[in-house]
């Protein structure tokens, strides 16, 4: 490791610097020798209405884990997020929001959010939805989204924002899952110059038999196209509100009542809905993006995200909206209608500080420096990157490219589950490796443990523990605590299992080596190799279905799909079976999205199973990797010749 640069900190940068690398080492050795202390002050950052007199009550016991923070205290934290600026920068602009098309944008201030949030609240409550009701929100990247979860905070009803790309079917699980009693989308959305069918999704999707709960669908008219109407049902977003007072009591929340559910793959069964709660969320929002970002009063922040992952929950709304930032909503593609999209949104508004991801970053430098061209970038101080490991060439080209070395990078690495960012630099004290996320965030206390479940300590690798909670960290499945407990707190008792391999060097910092499970990162998202595979054998030709990962240029990692064929199925015609393997990628991309596109179909006779039956993944994995001379162990395989039938017919070269 040797080879690896190194990117001390800069001292002329620009950077207000919150803290240097000593003041870090004491900060973060105080947040864990005295957790309770320093939670305690960083809890007075957010407002609250009734104020916590208990820090933290936590147990890690796999049998009864329980988490809490700021347990007597009560908020709201949409009042957090609007209210408590008010005074200060209700004039100031809250968010900018940036069309698919470049000559539409908008500039929405903190009073003129705070009114319409109101106003829709009020509109939630006539539609009667009440404190602790499940409101799903199914919308493109405009401002009303925002508007809607901060609505739903604003009265105390627990949103479940479903990502536009879902299909009907995947958006109709979600909604039944946890009985949703109000669907929020538009018309239709537009992303780039296409347009998303939103609001006939939301018709097919509550045409299934189990969805059933859903009384009223609000619905923003983003492009005018024609659509369904129920007029029993369906409410236009413009019609709810007009006649709503832009005053709306906040609702008096206890710190630990479910601020959202987001839905997120695991490694089996069906997607699960993580529960953030109110209180140590708004606290670990708001930290981390002041800390992690260097934000500075006033600054323009663009998160990439799309509002429907957890990035855009707590990067693009709750955490830059609580510390008072100007935050950039994107509702379009980076490369539309040119590669340098990017760039010129950053000129054109100002932005000091950007976020977005790896597959982003790759998908633009594998246009060389067009994506810069004719751009300055001058307003850029840092940059951010989340949702996969970084590959040194992409971290290298950011920095070089698009930041012109001026501007340290922070590496994010974090999940779901967390919140909110876990382990990261921070811009002007760390010193930068690119591909590394360098070192825990105060109150984070990360661990390797090896195949036996023993602490590796010094240098080394391992599967990636956390070994006490912090603020931002979910609390449960909805509806399945069971369940929460076997996923993250079972396999190494006591510690908080990631699901991420990890090696950690010489001066402490972490590389995250990605998933030990058998969950797949495409372009930062994650996708259960189980769901696409339930996909895949509900089709009426396909016996079996195995899906693994493999590296891909630009999504870091491709979808690679082994399909065995009922009797009969398989052709002796390649044309025929080409046009099946076209068939599957379209079954797929409809049943759950076009996220979830196989990328390689192969067609074979047989898969790779033990004597009792098990497919052996790694072998798979291997072949789809296109390493076929070290494929280990292959003597407990029930049939070991259906190996070489894989290898011979392999898709990927
Ligand atoms: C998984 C979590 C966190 C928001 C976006 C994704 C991978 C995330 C990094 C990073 C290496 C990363 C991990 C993690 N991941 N950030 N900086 N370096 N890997 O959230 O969908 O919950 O996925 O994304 O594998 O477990 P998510």
């Amino acid at each position: 490791m040797s080879d690896i640069k190194r990117y001390p900190v800069k001292e002329n940068i620009g950077l207000t610097t919150l803290v240097n690398n000593d003041q870090y080492e004491a900060m973060y050795k105080r947040s864990i020798d005295d957790s309770e202390g320093f939670w305690a002050e960083q809890g007075k950052r957010i407002d609250w209405i009734e104020p916590f007199t208990q820090v933290r009550d936590i147990s890690f016991d796999e049998h009864k884990v329980n988490i809490n923070w700021y347990k007597d205290g009560t908020l709201n934290a949409s009042a957090n997020c609007l209210d408590r600026h008010l005074a200060t920068r209700g004039d100031q602009t809250a968010i900018i929001w940036e069309g698919d098309e470049p000559t539409d944008d908008r500039h929405i201030s903190y009073k003129e959010l705070h009114g319409e949030v109101c106003q829709f609240a009020n509109a939630l409550k006539t539609q009667g939805v009440r404190k602790g009701d499940v409101v799903c929100i199914y919308m493109p990247m405009v401002p009303q989204a925002v508007v809607a979860m901060l609505a739903c905070a604003r009265i105390g009803a627990i949103h479940s924002v479903v990502f536009g790309g879902f299909s009907p079917d995947a958006l109709a699980g979600r909604i039944d899952d946890s009985q949703v009693k109000v669907v929020i989308t538009a018309d239709e959305g537009v992303r780039g110059g296409k347009t998303v069918p939103l609001k006939e999704n939301v018709d097919e999707a509550l045409t299934h038999p189990s969805v059933n709960t859903v009384e009223k669908v609000i619905v923003v008219k983003r492009t005018g196209a024609n659509i369904d109407w129920h007029r029993s049902r369906d409410i236009w977003y413009h019609d709810a509100i007009a006649k709503e007072s832009k005053h709306c009591q906040p609702a008096e929340m206890r710190a630990e009542d479910p601020l959202f559910i987001l839905y997120t793959s695991g490694s089996t069964g069906k997607p699960k809905g993580v529960v953030h709660t109110t209180g140590g969320y708004m606290v670990y929002a708001s930290l981390t993006h002041e800390y992690v970002f260097d934000y500075q009063e006033g600054e323009v922040y663009w998160c990439t995200a799309d509002v429907g992952w957890i990035t855009g929950h707590t990067y693009l709304v709750y955490g830059p909206l609580a510390n008072g930032a100007t935050s950039l909503m994107c509702e379009g593609l980076p490369n539309y209608p040119n590669i340098n999209r990017v760039s010129q949104v950053v000129d054109k508004h100002g932005v000091n500080i950007l976020y977005t991801a790896p597959t982003a970053i790759r998908a633009l430098m594998a246009e060389g420096d067009a994506a810069v061209t004719e751009t300055k970038r001058h307003s850029l101080r840092v940059l951010g990157t989340v949702g996969e490991p970084i590959n040194p060439e992409a971290w290298e080209w950011y920095y070089r490219t698009i930041g012109e070395e001026r501007c340290p990078i922070v590496d994010t690495w974090w999940q779901t589950e967390t919140g909110g960012i876990m382990i990261t630099p921070l811009p002007g004290a760390t010193t930068l490796k690119p591909g590394s996320a360098t070192r825990p965030f105060f109150g984070v206390q990360p661990a390797l443990v090896d195949a036996e479940g023993n602490i590796v300590e010094g240098v080394g690798e391992g599967n990636l523990v956390i070994l006490d909670s912090w603020p931002g960290q979910s609390r449960t499945l909805y509806g399945d605590h069971e369940r929460f407990m076997q996923t993250y707190f079972s396999t190494y008792a006591g510690m908080y299992f990631t699901g991420d391999g990890a090696r950690r060097d010489e001066d402490g910092y972490y590389w995250i080596t990605g998933r030990v499970d058998d969950v797949l990162n495409v372009s930062g998202h994650r996708m259960g190799t189980a769901e696409i595979e339930s996909a895949l054998v509900a089709h009426p030709k396909v016996a079996e279905a195995a899906v693994v990962g493999y590296p891909h240029d630009i999504k870091g990692q491709g979808i690679y799909v082994y399909v065995t064929l009922n009797k009969g199925e398989l052709s002796a015609d390649k044309e025929v079976n080409d046009a099946l393997v076209l068939e599957l990628k379209k079954w797929v991309r409809q049943d759950i999205g076009p996220i979830a596109t196989p990328d390689l179909i192969q067609l074979t006779s047989g898969l790779p199973k033990t004597r009792s039956g098990k497919i052996m993944r790694r072998i798979l994995r291997k072949i789809a990797e296109n390493e076929c001379g070290a494929l280990g162990d292959t003597s407990t395989l029930a049939d070991p010749a259906v190996v070489d039938e894989l290898i011979e017919q392999r898709v990927n070269r």
